[in-house]
């Protein structure tokens, strides 16, 4: 898909982060767009902002409708991509972008918090891709974007639930774009694996208290440390998966964080992972000092 200009994008996740730069960008090229998110007030707000950012057409206002929803709920998502069909006359793009996090280890790990991330992550990508795509197909110009992540590249310790959910994402969309080339219907995809994005996503994400004295000193350490590695804007993440959708990619990294590790585990596809135990203990010994030193200052403050 060379443009985006008239055409109609349907996004997951379109309140914050990376889904709400995808919604201004291509609002700004004219694009049509179909918003949904599970929180009512921040997809809201990225609705207006996407329709501040179209281009001003007099007779043809960019459409933009929005939907409150779980992705991984399966109706739900259903209902949503009738409606959008119904409501926009077409659909040619979906990108499932709605993600979250968490850390845990695997022995502590509740089956409830698993449950939930791979509901999200996993669950929520096999129901947009499933449910949009009779209507992609009856575009006859579509392109299906899933969001996995550099952590669907490598894994790392007390990550393993998100690893898993983007691991599955990326074996999910590589099958699904051989898939739609050999049906040579019309519709692409696209696997997308970003680096550390600065969004939301570390603030909003779960971790597990089995985490601190294991890998942490704290949770909202963990977080804090999280975002350390956040070296792109989520307005650049957007740019280069729309660059990627023109350019009918397979799969698109983004920032040098992504492609160093991936060229790590295409290079030592077993060895990665003692060279990560490595850096996690040294970072481990970085946060214990860190805590010791606080500690003291507080200390003499008493
Ligand atoms: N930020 C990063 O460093 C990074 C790196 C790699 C991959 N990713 C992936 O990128 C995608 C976008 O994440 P982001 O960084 O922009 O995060 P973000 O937290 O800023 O945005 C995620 C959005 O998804 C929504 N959401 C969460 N659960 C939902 C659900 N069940 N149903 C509907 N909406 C839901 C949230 O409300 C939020 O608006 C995710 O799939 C994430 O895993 C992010």
């Amino acid at each position: 898909m060379k443009n985006f200009t008239d055409r109609v994008a349907a996004i997951t996740g379109a309140g914050s982060g990376m889904g709400r730069s995808l919604a201004i960008q291509l609002a700004r090229e004219g694009c049509h767009l179909a918003l949904a998110d599970r929180n009512a007030a921040s997809l809201a707000e990225t609705a207006q902002l996407a329709q501040a950012a179209a281009p001003q057409i007099v007779g043809a206002p960019l459409r933009i409708t929005t939907r409150v929803l779980d992705v991984a709920d399966r109706a739900a998502m259903f209902d949503w991509a009738a409606e959008t069909a119904a409501q926009h006359q077409r659909v040619n793009l979906v990108f499932n972008n709605a993600g979250v996090a968490l850390s845990s280890t695997i022995e502590g790990m509740d089956y409830a918090d698993l449950e939930w991330i791979v509901g999200i992550n996993f669950w929520g990508v096999v129901h947009g891709t499933k449910a949009f795509l009779p209507y992609l197909k009856a575009s006859g110009a579509g392109h299906i974007v899933n969001t996995s992540s550099v952590f669907g590249l490598f894994s790392q310790p007390g990550m393993s639930g998100y690893n898993a959910t983007k691991f599955a994402v990326r074996g999910l969309t590589e099958a699904l774009r051989q898939e739609l080339d050999l049906m040579k219907c019309g519709v692409s995809a696209t696997c997308v694996h970003p680096g550390g994005i600065r969004t939301g996503i570390a603030q909003s994400s779960r971790i597990s208290s089995n985490m601190v004295g294991f890998m942490l000193e704290t949770e909202q350490q963990g977080k804090d440390d999280f975002e350390k590695f956040f070296i792109t804007t989520a307005d650049e993440a957007a740019r280069v998966i729309l660059d990627g959708v023109r350019k009918n990619k397979r799969r698109v990294l983004i920032g040098r964080d992504a492609r160093a590790a991936d060229w790590l585990a295409r290079t030592l596809p077993a060895a990665y992972q003692a060279l990560v135990v490595m850096q996690t203990r040294r970072m481990k010994r970085i946060a214990e000092k860190r805590a010791r030193r606080a500690a003291q200052v507080d200390g003499r403050r008493a």
